[in-house]
């Protein structure tokens, strides 16, 4: 019999035999606890409304911003029983953004294997590749933005772990598309469903690349893979124009949509610690770099797995082929 004890907050439990008999109760009829307690907010009620686990559990704690969560008591180097995959790969679909801490070094393979638990890992590129701040792509601001959206196939998913970090904090943010779309108004929605809006990228010249300017004109309204979710599919980064809109009227309404989307209290910005793993759903969450990562500042290395059809090559190469370059 696995011993029990009380989850009251991230990462302090309190073994069940400790407790008040009130308290096991409540944590092991949450709903009635909450209607007891619901007039009187107080401590006991909080206590009470918490979970009972077992000891080693794997616990998955939603973040407050609404979408993401943290994943804890769980093994990164060596977990991933059956049943634990399946309640990741719930939590997935539920809050597309996981959040893992690796107590050890976390090996390339592992953060494959571990990405590979959410979707299909690219086949024709390398398994793995890195985001370097020595280099420009590493280390400038990077607005709000689905990876490839200006491409046909954008990325499905994208995992990150630091392999080195600077010596002052550096963060990337994530916003979610599913609960933007959700807080639109009426009006806002109505003009966005069953348009399509204009996904651009002509700044790769700015990064060292010669590249083609990409262009992709993707629904404004997407519906999620596996639950059918509504979720907005524009981004500050890459789109300023969506169809049948007139250029004034439309960038009235950008304004108004990336307001609601890119609201200060729906952000999460995850500071980046040694350990971490974060996956995350690129068509229901949008990620961005707020702050360059000076080179003077320690080196920024962040390991990049990417899930899904096609990769950035195969697809530029289709865009140069078929605009004759
Ligand atoms: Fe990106």
């Amino acid at each position: 019999m696995p011993t029990l004890r009380m989850v009251l907050a991230e990462r302090i439990t309190i073994p069940v035999r400790l407790l008040p008999r009130a308290y096991v109760a409540g944590a092991i009829y949450p709903r009635q606890a909450h209607h007891a307690f619901r007039e009187r907010p107080n401590l006991l009620y909080h206590m009470a409304a918490k979970v009972i686990v077992p000891e080693h559990t794997m616990l998955i704690t939603p973040l407050s911003q609404g979408f993401g969560a943290e994943v804890s008591q769980f093994d990164c180097a060596e977990g991933g029983a059956p049943e634990d995959i399946a309640r990741l790969q719930q939590a997935y679909s539920t809050y597309h953004l996981l959040i893992f801490r690796s107590a050890k070094p976390l090996a390339p393979e592992r953060q494959v294997e571990i990405t590979g638990w959410f979707g299909t890992l690219l086949a024709e590129e390398a398994r793995w590749t890195t985001l370097n701040n020595a280099e420009p792509s590493g280390h400038v601001v990077l607005p709000f933005h689905s990876d490839m959206s200006f491409l046909e196939d954008p990325l499905a998913g994208i995992s990150l772990y630091p392999e080195a970090l600077p010596r002052t904090a550096t963060t990337t943010s994530f916003v979610s598309n599913a609960l933007a779309w959700d807080r639109l108004t009426g009006a806002d929605k109505q003009q966005l469903a069953g348009r399509r809006a204009l996904h651009i990228y002509d700044g790769a010249a700015n990064l060292g690349f010669d590249w083609p300017v990409f262009t992709y004109w993707h629904p404004a309204c997407i519906a999620h893979a596996k639950t059918g979710r509504s979720m907005l599919f524009i981004s500050e980064h890459h789109v300023e124009q969506i169809e049948g809109i007139e250029p004034a009227q439309c960038k009235a309404l950008l304004q108004a949509v990336f307001a609601v989307l890119y609201a200060p209290e729906y952000r999460y910005e995850h500071i980046w610690h040694t350990g971490d793993l974060v996956v995350w759903d690129n068509f229901a969450i949008q990620h961005a770099r707020p702050a360059a990562a000076d080179p003077a500042d320690g080196q920024r290395i962040m390991r990049r797995v990417q899930l899904g059809k096609a990769g950035f090559m195969a697809q530029a190469q289709r865009v140069r082929q078929a605009s004759g370059g």
